[in-house]
């Protein structure tokens, strides 16, 4: 297979080495004609960068957004449809594809809100293949902690507990990774096979908050007593 150069994409900014587009780029560059679901498009920078890729890899990308984005770009390789991405059914039947072949990589960036991520991942999983990946944008809060804006740290926490959580319930099915820049990156490789469907979210156990505050002192208090 052809190296895919990247400083000739016309989109090159877009994908400067080791930004979040170009680690998904180089995921998909390996999969053989790999189709991708995509959820939020607005202005396309991510539509632009898989469907780039798709181009020359033989590669299909989906993508599907509650507004219309459908003059975003065009391309034989992009295929737009007008939806909430939890309408799993209309999505299914407009993309008999993606039932009946599966997804190499699905990338939510959508609505971000931890309830409707894990929804997403809840009802999308079963159609990731095995080796496919899901990636989910903006679980970092670290921009909005500098600037303490305290509803959106609240909201890009919530993101990453709930991806955790799923991760946490999955944990024989996936493998988890977290590239932090930018707003932050979860990848969940799967791997188990398509159509496997996933466990339900169990709370994992956790400590006391308090007791998480009290900690530095009752580690002063344990040593005055040694
Ligand atoms: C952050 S933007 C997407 C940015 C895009 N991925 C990029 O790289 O340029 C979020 C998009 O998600 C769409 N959106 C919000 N809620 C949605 C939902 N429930 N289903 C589908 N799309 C949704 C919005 O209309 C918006 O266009």
């Amino acid at each position: 297979m052809e190296k895919i150069n990247y400083e000739k994409a016309p989109i090159k900014n877009l994908i400067n080495k080791d930004n979040h587009l170009r680690i998904m780029s180089e995921f998909l560059e390996r999969k053989k004609d790999p189709v991708v679901l995509e959820f939020g498009v607005e202005r396309g920078s991510s539509t632009k960068v898989f469907t780039w890729l798709a181009e020359q890899i033989n590669g299909n990308i989906y993508s599907i957004d509650i507004s219309d984005c459908s003059q975003v770009i065009s391309s034989k390789s992009w295929h737009f449809f007008q939806s909430d991405d939890l309408k799993i059914e209309n999505i299914l039947e407009r993309f008999p594809e993606i039932k009946n072949r599966g997804v190499d990589m699905i990338y939510i960036d959508s609505y971000h809100e931890n309830h409707h991520v894990q929804k997403l991942l809840n009802l999308w999983f079963k159609y990731v293949k095995k080796e496919g990946a899901i990636f989910i944008d903006d679980v970092d809060s670290y921009k909005f902690r500098k600037k303490k804006d305290i509803w959106n740290s609240i909201v890009y926490d919530l993101t990453d507990e709930a991806i955790k959580s799923f991760y946490y319930s999955n944990i024989e099915k996936t493998f988890y990774t977290r590239y932090y820049g930018e707003n932050g990156l979860a990848k969940l490789l799967k791997y188990s096979d398509l159509l496997d469907e996933p466990n339900q979210i169990n709370k994992l156990w956790n400590y006391n908050i308090f007791i998480k505050i009290l900690y530095p002192y009752l580690r002063k208090i344990s040593k005055i007593f040694k």
